[in-house]
């Protein structure tokens, strides 16, 4: 049987880190594309060259062609301008909508069936330029959000109680952006909401570095922006689509209703199985929270009018 293909747009640290997670979980071949003349070549040549010692079959080719990326089952766009020190992510707002519709076009050509995950920022708006470009079904298009924003919050959380990561399980939904919406009563440790295990003051602080989480990598390297905690989150979306795993977790997807909200893309816990998003999973949201997600999709959709496609 054909292998399953994952395209990866974008050889620079995300889609290179991403390439390389993908392949070393041995279930898919990669091809690894940039514009850039031998860059993803090399970088991928690298990481097979590692196949012998890491034990994975599978293949991993780099190449500035999209002919090459043909027939893939998903394809994730991390290509685009990332922030500097200082920058937001909306930032990035016209040069991403440039770079990640003329990607979209050529992917559509050579893939017209795949699943497009997109990673470049501000990624809900970029998720939206992707839906609108591809004219794919809204199932076949998302966006790195909350699995991320979600770890991070997971990891300031197990540092603080001292206990693994593997204990604390929490949500991260709304805009990938300052507008983010944390509900402290769904961010458990071993099953018990952290509101009932720590001052709220620390609840506040844990969040508002979640929040802060990329700016404070990106001011940490101050010439790139974080790429191994959101290549291993795209890795764990791409696996559930591939394997038909049916997982739950937080992405930014193009809603129709749901919540309330309709043509925006916000962050939203979906389940990933064959082809993308196999449902909107509906929370139960109180009217509060509705309220707190409704103002942060309002933040995307000012990004969202601003839009010339
Ligand atoms: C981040 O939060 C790159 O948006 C990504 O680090």
């Amino acid at each position: 049987m054909k292998p399953a293909k994952i395209t990866v747009i974008g050889a620079g640290n995300v889609g290179a880190s991403l390439g390389q997670r993908l392949v070393e979980k041995d279930f898919a071949d990669i091809v690894l594309l940039d514009i850039i003349e031998g860059l993803p070549q090399g970088k991928a040549l690298d990481i097979l060259e590692s196949s012998p010692v890491v034990g994975f079959t599978h293949r991993i080719t780099g190449s500035n062609d999209y002919a090459d990326t043909a027939g893939s089952d998903v394809v994730v766009i991390t290509s685009g301008a990332t922030r500097k020190p200082g920058m937001t992510r909306e930032d990035l707002l016209k040069i991403n909508t440039g770079i990640v519709s003329g990607v979209v076009k050529e992917v559509v050509k050579h893939s017209p069936d795949c699943t497009i995950i997109v990673v470049a920022n501000p990624v809900d708006a970029m998720t939206w330029v992707a839906w609108k470009a591809s004219g794919f079904p809204r199932s076949r298009v998302l966006g790195l959000s909350g699995v991320l924003d979600g770890a991070r919050l997971a990891t300031f959380i197990a540092l603080e109680m001292s206990v693994p990561v593997t204990d604390v399980s929490c949500y991260v939904l709304g805009e990938h952006g300052t507008s983010m919406v944390v509900f402290p009563r769904l961010a458990m440790v071993k099953g018990k909401p952290i509101t009932g295990l720590m001052p709220e003051e620390t609840v506040n602080r844990l969040v508002q570095r979640a929040v802060n989480g990329g700016a404070e990598i990106v001011g940490l390297l101050k010439t790139a922006s974080a790429f191994y905690a959101p290549s291993a989150a795209v890795a764990r979306m791409v696996a559930s689509i591939i394997g038909d795993k049916k997982e739950i977790m937080p992405c930014a997807a193009c809603l129709d209703g749901e919540y309330g909200l309709k043509n925006v893309v916000v962050g939203v816990p979906v389940k990933l199985g064959k082809g993308g998003i196999k449902e909107i999973v509906d929370l139960k949201l109180t009217h509060d929270e509705l309220k707190a997600l409704a103002a942060s999709a309002d933040a995307v959709k000012k990004q969202i009018e601003s839009i010339v496609l």
